[in-house]
């Protein structure tokens, strides 16, 4: 049996989606909206819906032995696993965003609101810009209206929140999209299985392209 960790809410559907039509579907998973895990032993997957950002740590531990996980969080945590693939969904970027007249003072220490601590400061020591992190929860686009901070570093999809923010991207940092990543020692001890679903999936989307 292959445990798959899938990220619950929208793009889960989707991701789930792919797996169905890769083959390995669970026709169950459609029926109970609040059971959280689902198997099907015809096809050897057991599929369990867990928070998007917590994927990670469910494959990484074992728990999981695959699972879907953003772009963000890999970067965020760099959590020890194998990337296998990139599903193209869940498309978005991870960008700084200021007020519309923004001007950085390079003077200045730049005080940057995020949830995303470590690719803030990845980015930041990238360019060599000294930095304050102000780490929040949510709600991010608030801290610079209210002059909690100079800058955001956040997920832009449609970019509707900024806009509506009087906000707007001023630097992009990294495309982000869904990935497929796999436990380590999973990988050796069902590799083949693993293997099996990654090929199917891919095939299915450049079947889908064509
Ligand atoms: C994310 C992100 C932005 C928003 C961007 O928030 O933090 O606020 O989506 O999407 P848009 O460009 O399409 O408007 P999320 O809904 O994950 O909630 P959060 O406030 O907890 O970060």
């Amino acid at each position: 049996m292959l445990n798959i960790a899938l990220p619950k809410g929208r793009l889960g559907e989707k991701v789930y989606s792919m797996f169905e039509r890769a083959g390995f579907e669970c026709p169950s998973i459609k029926e109970n909206n609040r059971k959280l895990i689902f198997e099907n032993s015809e096809c050897g997957v057991r599929y369990f819906w867990v928070k998007p950002s917590d994927v990670a740590i469910y494959v990484e531990k074992g728990a999981a032995d695959i699972g879907v996980a953003g772009k963000d969080i890999l970067l965020e945590y760099e959590p020890d696993v194998y990337e296998l693939l990139d599903l193209d969904i869940g498309k978005c970027r991870m960008a700084v965003a200021a007020k519309r007249n923004f001007h950085d003072n390079p003077q200045k220490t730049l005080r940057v609101a995020t949830k995303f601590t470590n690719i803030t400061k990845n980015y930041y020591a990238s360019v060599g810009r000294d930095i304050d992190i102000i780490h929040l929860n949510g709600s991010i686009e608030i801290a610079p209206i209210l002059g909690l901070s100079d800058v955001i570093v956040d997920i832009v999809e449609t970019g509707t929140t900024l806009r509506e923010n009087d906000l707007e991207v001023y630097e992009s940092i990294e495309p982000i999209s869904a990935r497929v990543i796999a436990n380590k020692s999973s990988f050796k001890f069902k590799g083949e299985q693993t293997e099996a679903i990654v090929r199917s999936i891919r095939e299915q989307m450049s079947e889908q392209k064509n």
